[in-house]
């Protein structure tokens, strides 16, 4: 899609720190192909693009050669691919696309039904809203969208649920406006860190970037690139903490016990710091912002598994509280 209206962010630091970019790379965000497009250029001879949303396949049924697209997750893209990947890059979130469609239900600015569903299969938000008891409501908005106001937003849900389903996105982001304090000029919407929240909760976002590290650490080929866009504090901490230790850099339990295989560097950092977008980019793309990118280079040696919660994922259980 040349002519698509998105801007890839980051890419002008992704490519120059993955230069030269060669070999086979897999794409899990593909999204509108900004970056599987911009690697096959720079000099990718295949690149494998990974998207869950099936609007996203449809819309892309003619790709040029070299790219291909797969419909799938990428916490799976070990099992997706059966060749050893020079360069893994994924761009964390929802697209513009599945915003700016109301029919999607991920926006509170136009009304849709409660859905938020980027694979459009499993439970939707309205099975979050509707389904899932105070507790755990109020635990997703706090934990996944650091709304403050978490347990007051989730009362007020479940009051208004008694009255019949919250079906729409006006219809939730109205009950919970109605329950915070007015926003001040220049501040967001009172529901825009519930909606993130529920958003990342529906998709399982957290878990699946735990299961897509360790799935890229079992694909990459050493001397692979793992590179990794986030938009979101706690995801840029899943990322940084893997990376760190993955490298080895991690401060160990016992630093006096010998130091065992599980131990020993599966990567070595290419970025020291996350690298964030100039002034420049933001000013062309305000969604560049809060944007974080970290790479990091695979080693020699055999990929193991790191438990998402060493890496900071919040622990709360979707499948108590009635939602599945
Ligand atoms: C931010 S957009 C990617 C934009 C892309 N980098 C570009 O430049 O065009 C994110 C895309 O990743 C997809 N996505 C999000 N999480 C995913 C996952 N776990 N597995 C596969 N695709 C995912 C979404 O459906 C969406 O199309």
């Amino acid at each position: 899609m040349a002519d698509a209206p998105h801007i890839p962010v980051l890419l002008n630091p992704i490519l120059e720190k993955c230069a030269p970019v060669h070999g086979v790379w897999l794409d899990g965000t593909f999204g509108y192909g900004g970056y599987s497009y911009a690697l096959k250029e720079a000099g990718a001879s295949k690149v494998i693009g990974v998207d869950q949303d099936p609007d996203v396949i449809a819309r892309n049924q003619n790709l040029p050669e070299g790219i291909t697209l797969i419909q799938g997750r990428f916490g799976d893209l070990d099992k997706l691919v059966d060749e050893p990947l020079d360069g893994v890059v994924l761009d964390i979130g929802v697209s513009s696309m599945q915003i700016d469609e109301g029919a999607r239900g991920f926006s509170f600015m136009r009304d849709g039904p409660l859905d938020m569903r980027m694979s459009q299969s499993g439970p939707s938000a309205a099975d979050v809203v509707n389904r899932g008891d105070e507790e755990l409501i109020a635990n997703i908005l706090f934990q996944f969208g650091e709304e403050r106001k978490s347990r007051r937003i989730a009362r007020a849900i479940v009051a208004a649920r008694r009255e019949g389903d919250i079906t729409s996105t006006l219809q939730l982001a109205e009950i919970i406006k109605k329950n915070l304090p007015h926003p001040k000029p220049n501040q967001p919407h009172p529901a825009t860190r519930s909606f993130q929240a529920l958003r990342i909760a529906v998709n399982d976002e957290l878990g699946e970037l735990a299961r897509g590290l360790n799935a890229a650490e079992a694909a990459l080929a050493p001397g692979g690139l793992l590179v990794v866009v986030t938009f979101h504090s706690l995801e840029d901490r899943m990322v940084k903490r893997f990376m760190q230790i993955r490298s080895g850099n991690a401060p160990r339990a016992n630093r006096y016990a010998p130091e065992t295989e599980a131990d020993a560097a599966r990567f070595e950092k290419v970025t020291r710091k996350a690298i964030e977008a100039t002034e420049a980019e933001c000013a062309a793309n305000p969604r560049a912002r809060s944007a974080r990118l970290r790479i990091a280079r695979r080693l020699e040696t055999p990929a193991a598994y790191t438990d998402p919660h060493d890496i900071g994922m919040p622990k709360i259980d979707l499948s108590k509280g009635g939602i599945l």
